[in-house]
């Protein structure tokens, strides 16, 4: 008897086996049969879509390069996306530049969001998005945490609390998560290039059921910052379970309100969460950023950039990215794909 969804899964095969070729050089990656499900399964779910568009470059069974764009619900607020996702092997110049170009004409159909993930190994390809009017909104990073923790003591040992700056480091409890959610709307509204979706009342409502469901979780890595009675931050760890490229995974959010950024408060919420995922066992952290503090901090725990995350009317500029060596973007203007 076929498996449901069986057809989407082979067609899925060829395209996976080409991301799991460039990911593996991923210093975290796991290069395991589960990656490689993994993939298959993601990009079976964006094939069976209806109204799916998917360029194939030479084989279908042995593809040079891929664009594939499908409409689903964005995780951040549930509002409709187009998500498309390129691959091509990076040794094959020219079909990099054949996946530059289809994404870029795909895009133009695009309404009412669109995002591009692009792995970093293709990050040459960014000027080339540019002339669309594409460009890159923020970076996924992925740290090992054990090695990251080691490094982050090993430098200089972060304090374990933030008493120093007068503040103090409590869990979330329920009757703070009505402030908490103020003040993530408020840093995000004045601020929307660190995250354009962290004040909209869909991501806010999302989140309010999430750290309900945390204050609820003996073992939740959810937390405040806060000055007497006033919430000044709220930080995170949400683990991801055991991923197949990856292993067993966590999503950090950090959110300080400005009256207490600036003095180095990261490095004790670093400190923080990475030792619970360390002692827990979570192997590797990961999250999207382009937030320069969250990028420095990436090079001294000694973090890798995965994917670009790329979109329409770019609220940053590329030179933005250029200057942190942790963006892996310091490489697209050095050697542009061709237009
Ligand atoms: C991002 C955030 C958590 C950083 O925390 P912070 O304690 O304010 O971090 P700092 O500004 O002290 O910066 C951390 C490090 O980066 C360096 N840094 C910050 N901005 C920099 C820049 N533009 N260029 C170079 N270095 C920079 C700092 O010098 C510091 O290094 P040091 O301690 O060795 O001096 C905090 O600013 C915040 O919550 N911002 C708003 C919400 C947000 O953007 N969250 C992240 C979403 S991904």
């Amino acid at each position: 008897m076929r498996r449901p969804g069986s057809q989407w899964a082979r067609q899925a095969r060829p395209l996976a086996a080409l991301r799991h070729a460039t990911q593996r050089h991923h210093p975290a990656y796991l290069d395991r049969p589960a990656a490689m499900a993994e993939h298959v399964a993601a990009l079976a779910d964006a094939l069976r879509t209806p109204g799916r568009r998917l360029r194939i470059l030479g084989d279908p069974a042995r593809p040079r390069a891929f664009v594939l764009q499908a409409a689903c619900p964005e995780n951040w607020t549930g509002r409709p996306l187009l998500q498309a996702s390129a691959e091509a092997d990076p040794r094959d110049p020219d079909a990099v530049t054949w996946m530059a170009r289809t994404a870029a004409m795909l895009s133009l159909a695009r309404d009412p969001a669109y995002l591009l993930s692009l792995d970093i190994a293709h990050a040459a390809s960014v000027p080339r998005l540019a002339s669309v009017g594409l460009g890159v909104d923020s970076v996924t990073l992925v740290g090992q945490t054990a090695p990251a923790l080691a490094r982050l003591m090993g430098h200089r040992p972060p304090p374990d609390s933030l008493h120093h700056l007068g503040l103090q480091v409590d869990r979330l409890r329920p009757q703070d998560v009505d402030a908490a959610l103020r003040l993530k709307q408020r840093v995000f509204a004045a601020a929307p290039q660190w995250a354009w979706f962290a004040a909209w009342p869909e991501h806010l409502a999302q989140t309010r059921g999430h750290w309900l469901d945390g204050c609820r979780d003996p073992h939740a890595l959810l937390f405040v910052v806060r000055q007497g009675p006033r919430i000044l931050g709220v930080f995170e760890a949400s683990p991801q379970g055991d991923t197949g490229a990856w292993g067993p995974s966590a999503g950090i959010d950090l959110c300080l309100a400005p009256e207490v950024q600036g003095q180095g408060a990261i490095w004790t919420l670093y400190r923080i969460l990475l030792t619970a995922l360390a002692r827990r066992g979570v192997r590797v952290f990961r999250g999207g950023t382009a937030q320069p503090g969250v990028l420095v901090a990436a090079e001294r725990l000694g973090r890798h950039p995965t994917t670009l995350h790329v979109r329409p009317a770019p609220r940053l500029p590329i030179e933005h990215f250029m200057g942190f060596k942790m963006s892996g973007l310091g490489r697209a203007h050095a050697r542009p794909v061709p237009g």
